[in-house]
């Protein structure tokens, strides 16, 4: 899939001072000449500070690991997780649209997006809260069709269930992540075949959905002030 940095761009990018010294800490994990190794998670950074990865926020990255543009680009370019266009200020749905996903009904996803968001893949519904995109096989295909949104899996969907989560998404609520229809993680839809001894003392949600209910917020963006600044002391 072709993937262009956005027509539209800012002037320019910096970290904030929060990131800007959270960012120096990173550096401290790779050896001496070794700063490119932290080009995802800076990317990562700047793009949780600005919503999206702007062409300067790349070239900051670049500047910051003192590498050529072309390399922090190809990075930028290739994996989904970066959007190179500005993203919904609620939620960005990343629909996957691979083949386990479109054979169980993704393509039903993407009309119920194009409804309800827009029209176009990467451009912000009319209020500014949401936007969309097809993406490649995001690894859940047991739980097919699924979409990602922020940071968590939303698997075994269907128009009905996948619509009621964009409208409790539209009016600040945050539904659970995870199967839909109930399934702990990726079981046989009537239950465990073998190894039937797991399902006694299991916890009601799965060690991800857990923790997007304990966070309170599946959709926020990283805290800055409560990522650990720790770094190993090799
Ligand atoms: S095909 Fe959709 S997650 Fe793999």
């Amino acid at each position: 899939m072709l993937r262009r940095l956005n027509a539209v761009q800012p002037e320019a990018f910096v970290f904030s001072k929060k990131n800007e010294a959270w960012a120096k800490e990173q550096l401290k994990k790779f050896p001496e000449g070794r700063a490119a190794s932290a080009v995802i998670p800076l990317l990562w950074r700047a793009q949780e500070q600005e919503g999206w990865l702007s062409r300067p926020a790349i070239e900051y990255v670049a500047d910051f690991l003192e590498m050529d543009y072309i390399r922090v680009l190809e990075v930028a370019t290739f994996y989904f997780m970066f959007h190179l266009e500005p993203v919904g200020s609620v939620a960005h749905i990343q629909v996957c649209g691979t083949t386990s996903c479109m054979i169980c009904g993704s393509e039903d996803l993407t009309k119920i997006c194009q409804k309800m968001i827009s029209p176009d893949q990467n451009t912000l519904s009319k209020d500014g809260k949401f936007s969309w995109e097809e993406v490649e096989c995001l690894g859940s295909c047991s739980n097919a069709p699924m979409v990602q949104i922020g940071k968590d899996y939303y698997e075994d969907l269907n128009p009905k269930n996948f619509k009621n989560i964009l409208e409790l998404l539209a009016v600040g609520k945050v539904p659970n992540p995870g199967s839909q229809i109930g399934r702990y993680s990726s079981e046989p839809l009537k239950g465990l075949t073998s190894l039937t001894g797991y399902e006694s003392g299991k916890n009601q949600f799965n060690a991800s959905v857990q923790l997007a209910k304990n966070l309170g917020d599946t959709i926020k963006r990283i805290n800055p002030n409560k990522v650990s600044k720790k770094v190993s002391k090799k």
